[in-house]
């Protein structure tokens, strides 16, 4: 029996990527998932039922509450609870690396809304179903930029440094009501939509070589901490990042 099962897990920004794998993951053991983002849904959802596994799809701006609460209701009505919450979704893939001299307000309210404010609306809106349930697990999504603080992306890293400070206060307001909430800071990570992007060539070979374990970082690498994090097994560790980056940073 996988370790997720009867659990039900959401999970943003899971149409391709990181996320998609991550879906995929906690659907072999066992969990029905709810597959979240603004991009079509129907790939990641059609792999994890054609696998044999329990998934649907959810189109959903993480920085609209409409969306979000229509996502909550489709959930319960569907599956019942609301087990996990793994707040991935961002604007990364996306970004060209550029000096903060280039970047105008615009994009850096875009980046800081989505990636920032987004994992509080969408936790906002869940955790009421996970104290209904009596439990709850969730998991942001952070990035190793907030620890040394790479060029080119200072809006990014901005956004990132405010998940890590939003995991630390929610995992101190839901500590006594059974919900766990951590991070998980990945390094570079030859994800999907990184193949090929060009705007990150500079860092590959630089950041495989500071890295303890020196090769490219896969989204696979992640699955171990997510399962740990989302199961038992991290029952009582709260508010913490755990850093998955092959020994780059040392804290
Ligand atoms: N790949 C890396 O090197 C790396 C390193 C550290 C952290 N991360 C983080 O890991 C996560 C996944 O990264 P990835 O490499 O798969 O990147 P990605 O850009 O391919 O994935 C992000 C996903 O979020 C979705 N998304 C964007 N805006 C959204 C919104 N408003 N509402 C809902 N969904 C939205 C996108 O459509 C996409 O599917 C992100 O949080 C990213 O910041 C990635």
């Amino acid at each position: 029996m996988g370790r997720l099962q009867g659990k039900t897990a959401v999970i943003t920004g899971a149409a391709r990527g990181i996320g998609a794998v991550m879906a995929k993951r906690m659907a072999e053991e066992g969990a029905n998932v709810v597959v979240a983002d603004v991009l079509d849904t129907a790939d990641t959802v059609a792999e994890i039922t054609k696998a044999g596994g329990s998934a649907i799809g959810q189109n959903v701006d993480v920085t609209s509450d409409d969306d979000i609460a229509a996502m909550v209701e489709a959930t319960e009505k569907e599956f019942g609870a609301l087990d996990v919450l793994v707040n991935n979704a961002s604007i990364f893939a996306a970004l060209q690396p550029k000096p903060f001299l280039q970047i105008d307000n615009d994009e850096f309210d875009k980046v800081m809304t989505v990636n920032a404010r987004g994992v509080h609306q969408m936790t906002k809106a869940v955790v009421p179903a996970m104290m209904r349930a009596g439990h709850g697990k969730i998991v942001n999504i952070a990035s190793g930029t907030f620890y040394y603080g790479p060029p080119g992306l200072s809006h990014y890293t901005a956004s990132k440094g405010a998940v890590i400070a939003l995991t630390r206060c929610y995992g101190r307001e839901l500590g006594d009501k059974n919900i766990q909430v951590n991070a998980i800071a990945p390094g570079l990570t030859e994800s999907e939509a990184l193949q090929g992007h060009t705007g990150f060539d500079p860092a590959r070979g630089p950041t495989v070589q500071s890295r303890s374990i020196k090769r490219e970082m896969l989204p696979e690498d992640l699955l171990g901490s997510l399962m740990y994090l989302i199961t038992p097994d991290s029952n009582f560790v709260t508010g913490q990042t755990l850093n998955v980056d092959g020994g780059k940073v040392n804290l």
